[in-house]
């Protein structure tokens, strides 16, 4: 069965190609490379001992698509492309809204016109915006505060009154569309072979915490210390990207099962952990010195963010495996082979 993986080639769709492979689906990415390399295909390949399509393309491009839905029996698509820069996206809103809103439009059409009616879509947990109650439940309101989010959100809805629309007309083959939800993805595949590879400085905490572990920058910037939180620094629910993949592979698994319409559903933990943690975590494990400073707040961030997870395992039968030792032993095992990432 083939599954068509747009991104493919980025952090997260490299590690579901990997997951895709091993559970017995073949792979067809299609990824514009403006964020990635091909040698993380090559990587994958060589993990799995198994071929990946590769098509250079953009998601924008509907002549790329049709070609591709031509030339291979697609069953269900994952659709990873897409810029996510949250600093980014506040200095070139446009570009957010053409890659992330346009390119998902554009792909549903196309998939419509080739009767290919079950999508997983990458969302976020930035939709919650400023979450009012913790654990986050997929029925919690809704906002965003910068064009990111707020693309995530708009395909989100879009995507919903694509599935309405479509019931309406009584068609025989109903949308399956999984809206998933990432908390904060971390750590690489165990191999070392596949990782996150940032450009430039990282705006993320782990990667940051990696390239100074690893001598690249010279210590962390802690952003707040007196938030409401067990050490005044930030919490998130760090999600190891293996589990994360397995998520996506679960999602298709379900929908081929007969999960119809549309389900929003996180795939996070559960736990939260402070920054202080997380950076603890990576020296215990690592026996590597992370040297940080406190430093004022950075604009737009929450105090705390964590999931509630249990909507993924009743609908996917997914829960996370990967404790906070693996993410930081992982990410670090990525880091130190790769100290400048796939170049
Ligand atoms: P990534 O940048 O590593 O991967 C995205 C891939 O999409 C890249 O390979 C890039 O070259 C490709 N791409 C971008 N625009 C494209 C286009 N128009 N057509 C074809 N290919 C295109 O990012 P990632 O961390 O793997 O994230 C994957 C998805 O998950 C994104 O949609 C992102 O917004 C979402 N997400 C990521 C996080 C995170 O923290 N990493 C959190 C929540 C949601
Ligand atoms: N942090 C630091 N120093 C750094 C980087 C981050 O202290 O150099 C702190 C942040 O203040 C925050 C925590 O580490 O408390 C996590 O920050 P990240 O930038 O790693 O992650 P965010 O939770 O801010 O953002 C992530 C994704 C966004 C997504 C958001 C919500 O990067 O794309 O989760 O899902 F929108």
């Amino acid at each position: 069965m083939k599954i068509l993986v747009t991104g493919g080639a980025g952090y997260i769709g490299s590690h579901t190609c990997v997951e895709l492979l091993n559970s017995g689906f073949e792979a067809v990415v299609v990824d514009n490379l403006s964020n990635s390399k091909t040698e993380s295909i090559s990587r994958v390949e060589k993990i799995t001992g198994k071929n990946i399509t590769f098509v250079q393309g953009d998601v924008r491009d509907r002549e790329c698509l049709q070609t591709v839905f031509k030339a291979h029996d697609i069953t269900a698509v994952i659709h990873f492309a897409g810029l996510k820069a949250v600093g980014e996206s506040c200095e070139q809103p446009l570009s957010y809204y053409d890659n992330n809103v346009y390119g998902s439009i554009v792909l549903a059409q196309e998939m419509e016109k080739a009767n290919i009616k079950k999508l997983v879509f990458s969302s976020s947990a930035t939709v919650y915006g400023d979450p009012e109650k913790l654990p986050l439940t997929e029925d919690m309101p809704l906002s965003t505060t910068n064009p990111y989010g707020t693309s995530k959100l708009m395909v989100e809805n879009i995507y919903r009154d694509l599935e309405v629309a479509d019931k309406l007309k009584d068609s025989n083959s109903p949308w399956a569309i999984s809206l998933l939800r990432y908390f904060n993805p971390v750590g690489a595949h165990e191999s070392g072979l596949i990782g996150e590879d940032p450009n430039g400085i990282p705006n993320n905490l782990m990667p940051y915490i990696s390239q100074v572990a690893v001598g690249k920058l010279q210590q962390l910037s802690v952003f707040g210390s007196d938030y409401p939180t067990i050490d005044g620094t930030g919490v998130r629910d760090y999600i190891h990207v293996v589990d994360l993949a397995k998520g996506h592979v679960k999602a298709v698994q379900a929908m081929l099962g007969g999960l119809s319409g549309v389900n929003a559903i996180n795939l996070g933990t559960g736990n939260g952990l402070s920054v202080l943690q997380l950076v603890k975590a990576f020296e215990e494990q690592n026996e590597k010195p992370v040297p940080f400073k406190m430093v004022a707040r950075r604009s737009g961030d929450v105090a705390a963010c964590y999931a509630d997870a249990k909507k993924a395992k009743a609908l996917l039968d997914w829960q996370a495996e990967l404790d906070v030792n693996a993410m930081v032993k992982d990410s670090w095992h990525w880091q130190s082979k790769n100290p400048n990432g796939y170049e």
